[in-house]
């Protein structure tokens, strides 16, 4: 369903060559995750991932606060078990759509990174944020956990004792402490965030699309598999890259001292 406005638009999106830059816009209530939030996404998602014309992402959130508070408190207040379950798994198939996405997809963490919010971190390539941005998983202060993620992919990204630091304080963190997990890549001032995370995206979307897609999906693939096993996922796909037309023009475009002109192909 298209909304009547812009101003309605759930999740905006605006295109900057072959950068899509996606801002979930639900200011009022810190852009929190309800229903139809996610179902935007998704469609978002949908349509930028068959989008020739698009090959890097950039998603942040609306107004000065947030990226997003969480999963919408409200909306799952009265749930029960069966319908918190399928909202866990909605979420969740979201998310993973970040990473089949064939496209990387990087967060500009502008305020706010709480619960589901943290979690769409988590789902992206990579993040960059404001000095400003505050994160956590502050689930266990409403009696519940995390469920759009949380506690599978931090333990993985930070460890298991970081992780459950903070899934079980539910403590919120400032951006210095992202930066030194390694949630974020990079701090940038406030009023900086979306011309770099721009920026870093057209430089990303320069580069080979049938690479970038390989390289996400090798990476995800070997992040759960013992280490002699990722390497032959390494090198089958590093074997298939060399039937692609992108490799034939970045080896030649290199050689010929010329920039590479990659169709993706
Ligand atoms: N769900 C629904 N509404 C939310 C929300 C959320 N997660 N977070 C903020 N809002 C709403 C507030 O209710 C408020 O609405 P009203 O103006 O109508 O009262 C508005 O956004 C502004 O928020 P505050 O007035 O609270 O702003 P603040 O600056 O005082 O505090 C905050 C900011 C610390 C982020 C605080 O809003 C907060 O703690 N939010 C909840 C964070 C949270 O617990 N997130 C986890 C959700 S559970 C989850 O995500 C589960 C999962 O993994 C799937």
């Amino acid at each position: 369903m298209e909304p009547n406005t812009v101003a309605d638009d759930l999740v905006l999106r605006r295109d900057e060559g072959a950068v899509a830059l996606l801002t979930l816009n639900r200011p009022k209530a810190l852009n929190a995750l309800n229903q139809p939030l996610l179902t935007r996404l998704a469609e978002r998602l949908r349509e930028v991932g068959t989008d020739d014309a698009i090959r890097a992402v950039v998603l942040t959130g609306s107004g000065e606060k947030a990226f997003v508070a969480g999963a919408d408190i409200a909306e799952m207040a009265d749930y029960d078990a069966a319908t918190a379950q399928h909202f866990a798994l909605v979420g969740q198939s979201v998310f993973n759509h970040i990473a089949s996405l064939g496209k990387p997809v990087i967060a500009a963490v502008n305020g706010f990174a709480l619960g589901g919010g943290l979690e769409l971190v988590l789902a992206c390539d990579f993040a960059i944020a404001s000095q400003k941005a505050k994160f956590g998983l502050p689930e266990v202060t409403l009696g519940v956990i995390p469920g759009f993620g949380g506690t599978q992919r931090l333990a993985r990204l930070i460890g298991r004792h970081n992780a459950l630091r903070w899934i079980l304080t539910g403590d919120v963190h400032g951006a210095d402490d992202a930066l030194r997990l390694g949630l974020v890549t990079q701090l940038v001032e406030p009023e900086q965030l979306q011309s770099v995370a721009l920026e870093v995206a057209q430089r990303v979307a320069s580069r080979g699309p049938v690479a970038l897609a390989a390289a996400r999906q090798v990476v995800d693939q070997g992040w759960d598999l013992p280490l002699a096993d990722g390497l032959r996922k390494e090198a089958a796909a590093f074997g298939r890259l060399f039937k692609s037309a992108d490799q034939k023009e970045g080896m030649a475009a290199f050689l010929q001292k010329r920039p590479a002109k990659f169709l993706g192909k």
